[in-house]
């Protein structure tokens, strides 16, 4: 076999090849070899990230250092990229082959940015609406989790970029994150919480697996042995490498026995000075240490980071490949889910103007908040595509109905503060305090004119540190007329805003910059009293503080576009702000969006509702009045194309719900096992594996939207199914076909859904599981046969008396399904012991 030395070995000119650089080896005997020349102290260094975002290289040995980026929604760090639509986007498509492509797309994006490993996907099951990163994920269905996520990493891996599953595991809410435990009974983590990593690491063989931040059942996931090491490496097989989640390794030792192989983003704990001597002491073997280094080693050599440069200079991160992904996607994500007198799709010819309203409606939202978030090359907002669609003879009105800058209210709000001198003096009194707690002497003193500071990475004034300080206002504002008056701070880190010593805005808790408004009645000619508190933990530092009267959404301007406009399209939702990394948000919509609903709704009696969110909303007291209603998740940058192009009936909407929506966040499977406050920091997951549709199955509770479901222009019927047998033993296959036809006339996709029902079972099982799916696109009339093939995994449970998944002999119901309660053909069949 011919031997080539390109990259880092060859520059450096290493002039006899050691056997690690020879690729006629196998991988573990390049390992092998490699590892033994390491010194331990070289091996220890190699455990702990580093430069944030990578794995520390070694000169002396040529081991190049290896580059990551964060996910999952493009490839996010070193500079622009593309921004795809979010994963529950992707899921929402339940199109494996598209997201084989959307795989691949990131992958060469990475390659041209020398990415070595992707920080995606992330693959937490939605359990609760409000988790502030569901829009990073593949929704609650851990069979279609796994397919989506098996066809992603197949697509990036085959670029010879390593894909990374997150987070391992149950991190299924933001607020807490850090502290929280998710207490999961042994069968549900089985059933529901981890079928999506196993199937990550058995069927696409990810490179990397990332621990949650979160505890499991009261120990840290970094610190796992159960986890990591009995389950993740040792049942599944796993030959990878498993890093923390950034910041989340606490204890050097623990961590390092219980299977961590790297923590990230540096070694501040996993270091020479905490393992020496635990080595030493015999607490951490040299074997464990080895492994380590060997699972890093292997997928290094395994994806050829030896052998050829990473970086791919002829790609450029903006592949046209990459944006016809990215809007074939977001048409396919986007979810119709109301369509009232067929209003939809829009006739260009029987309308002459149509209002885009609402705060989503422009600039383009293209995803969530935090590491998922990517700059992208260009963006198409919701206005932009309408009016690229629209054509000459649509008059397209603009508003965005609800105020979301308030640079002019921060700027121009009126304070006063009483001197003993001069009296009355515009501005409050602000104390500056050196440590985080508000207490003891200020630092500083002084009147501030407006609450509006961008002090950065910097402090507010020579006497003050740049972190960890806090600051108190006080003073009052002068109100003429009654009426009801909003306030609105925003902050980075946390803040509490009282008016007439009412608390009325707490963001104590906060560390992302966040906006939050309260309102209050106030009365005429009054002075009502101020106290605003801050507290600047660390980074980035700001605050601002407005008020001003409030104005209802009947004096919008959109309201008035709305009742001008023969279609009133209103976009609201939630953006990087409201919705994303580190904070939980509320089920219902932000500010004062419903308002705008109803008002629109209103005036325009064709009002369509796009929102763009990670998940469900709460859609009663508005839903009823509106004509359409779209879910578009975060659709990445083609959104606004994609979404005009459904309006007016050039693209067939076919998306389905991964997630169940309910009606009232009461009737969420973990309504009563959801922590949304302080103090225990324990979540039971009582809910056990009825979650999302096996919930709403068991407690026959009917959802607003069920998972499974979305409208199409045209319709499908499902006939003529039939199984292979009627009797199946445990290791054969059953064949399951049956017939779909387009009964429209338009062409158009839909996903049938195969579910199985275990009829007879000695322990509690769901109604049915989703086992199969298929995406399917057929002209007016076709016709076409699906076969699905299952065998007894699909018809397994985990038995914790075995501790194994089993197949109990009996009978079972495959039905077939347009969503998960319209199941339309049932057949029965028997397991033989
Ligand atoms: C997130 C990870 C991310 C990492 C690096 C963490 O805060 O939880 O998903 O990959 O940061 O940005």
């Amino acid at each position: 076999m011919m031997t080539i030395l390109v990259g880092t070995l060859a520059e450096k000119g290493l002039a006899q090849m050691l056997p690690y650089q020879d690729q006629g080896l196998s991988v573990e005997e390049r390992v092998n070899d490699l590892l033994a020349r390491m010194t331990l102290e070289e091996r220890i260094d190699m455990l702990g990230g580093y430069e944030a975002f990578c794995i520390r290289g070694n000169e002396r040995l040529g081991i190049p250092v290896i580059k990551m980026s964060d996910g999952p929604l493009g490839v996010r760090n070193s500079g622009k990229a593309t921004a795809f639509p979010a994963g529950i986007a992707f899921a929402a498509t339940w199109h494996t082959d598209l997201m084989r492509e959307y795989g691949e797309a990131v992958g060469r994006e990475a390659r041209s940015k020398g990415v070595h490993i992707m920080l995606s996907p992330g693959v937490n099951i939605h359990r609760v609406p409000m988790c502030g990163r569901n829009f990073e994920y593949f929704g609650e269905d851990p069979y279609l989790a796994s397919r989506m996520a098996v066809a992603y990493i197949l697509g990036v891996q085959s670029q010879g970029v390593a894909a990374t599953v997150k987070h391992f595991a149950a991190n299924n809410q933001e607020y807490a994150r850090y502290t929280v435990s998710s207490d999961v009974n042994e069968r549900t983590l089985r059933e529901i919480y981890l079928p999506t990593f196993r199937a990550a690491v058995e069927e696409a063989q990810v490179g990397a697996v990332m621990t949650a931040y979160n505890l499991l059942n009261g120990v840290y996931c970094s610190e796992n042995a159960h986890l990591l090491r009995t389950i993740l490496k040792k049942e599944w097989g796993f030959d990878g490498f498993v890093m923390s989640d950034w910041g989340a390794t606490d204890d050097a030792v623990a961590a390092t026995n219980a299977g961590l192989d790297l923590e990230m983003p540096s070694g501040e704990r996993m270091n020479r000075r905490n393992l020496l001597p635990a080595i030493k002491q015999g607490r951490v073997s040299l074997a464990t240490i080895d492994d380590k280094i060997r699972r890093m080693l292997r997928i290094m050599f395994r994806f050829g980071w030896f052998d050829r440069p990473q970086t791919i200079e002829s790609t450029p991160p903006h592949h046209p490949d990459s944006r016809a992904v990215a809007l074939q996607a977001a048409r396919e994500a986007t979810v119709l889910l109301k369509n009232d007198r067929n209003l939809l799709p829009i006739d260009r010819n029987n309308i002459s103007s149509i209002a885009v309203l609402g705060p989503n409606a422009h600039p383009a939202v293209t995803g969530g908040g935090g590491s998922s978030r990517v700059d992208p090359f260009r963006s198409v907002s919701f206005l932009d595509g309408v009016i690229n669609l629209a054509g000459n003879s649509i008059r397209v009105y603009y508003s965005p109905g609800v105020v979301t800058d308030f640079t002019e209210i921060f700027r121009g709000s009126e304070f006063w503060t009483l001197d003993e001198k001069k009296g009355l003096v515009r501005g409050l009194k602000g104390e500056y305090f050196a440590n985080k707690v508000l207490s003891g002497v200020p630092i500083l003193t002084r009147i501030d004119r407006s609450i509006f500071f961008r002090w950065g990475e910097g402090s507010p004034a020579n006497e003050a540190p740049a972190d960890s300080f806090s600051v108190r206002w006080t003073g009052s504002l002068k109100v003429k007329a009654e009426g009801e008056y909003e306030f609105i701070v925003r902050g980075d880190d946390g803040y509490r805003l009282y008016v007439n010593d009412q608390l009325l805005i707490d963001n104590s808790r906060a560390r992302p910059p966040r906006t939050r408004r309260g309102v209050l009645r106030l009365a005429s000619d009054t002075l009502n009293d101020i106290k605003l508190e801050y507290v600047e933990r660390r980074g980035n530092a700001e605050v601002a503080f407005g008020w001003s009267r409030r104005r209802s959404a009947r004096e919008s301007e959109a309201v008035g576009l709305a009742a001008k406009a023969d279609v009133a399209l209103v976009c609201v939702g939630f953006n990087p702000e409201t919705e994303g990394e580190d904070f939980d948000r509320p089920f219902e919509l932000p500010d004062e969006q419903v308002e705008l609903l109803r008002e629109v709704a209103n005036v325009n009696k064709n009002t369509i509702v796009v929102i763009t969110a990670g998940g469900n909303v709460a859609m009663s007291g508005w839903i009823e009045n509106v004509a359409g209603l779209l879910q578009v998740w975060y659709p990445g940058q083609e959104g606004g194309t994609a979404l005009a192009e459904i309006l007016f009936g050039e693209v067939n909407p076919s998306g389905k719900l991964p997630v169940s929506f309910e009606e009232r966040w009461e009737d969420n499977a973990c309504y009563n096992s959801y922590l949304d406050h302080d103090g225990d920091k324990r979540v039971a997951y009582s809910e056990g594996i009825l979650l999302g549709y096996r919930h709403f199955d068991a407690r026959g509770i009917e959802p607003m939207f069920p998972f499974g479901f979305g409208l199409s222009y045209t319709t499908f019927e499902y006939g003529n199914l039939s199984l292979s047998a009627d009797r199946l033993r445990i290791g054969q296959k059953l064949k399951v076909s049956f017939d779909i036809t387009n009964t429209g006339i338009i062409e158009g996709a839909d996903t049938p859904q195969l579910y199985v029902h275990d009829i007879e079972s000695s322990e509690p099982r769901p109604l049915k599981e989703l086992k199969g799916f298929a995406k399917v696109r057929l002209k007016p009339g076709e016709t076409r046969k699906i076969e699905f093939e299952i065998d007894d995994r699909a018809l397994s449970y985990f038995s914790l008396s075995r501790n194994a998944w089993f197949a109990e002999p009996g009978e079972f119901e495959i039905g077939i399904g347009s969503s998960s309660p319209d199941i339309r053909l049932r057949q029965r069949f028997t397991l033989l012991p």
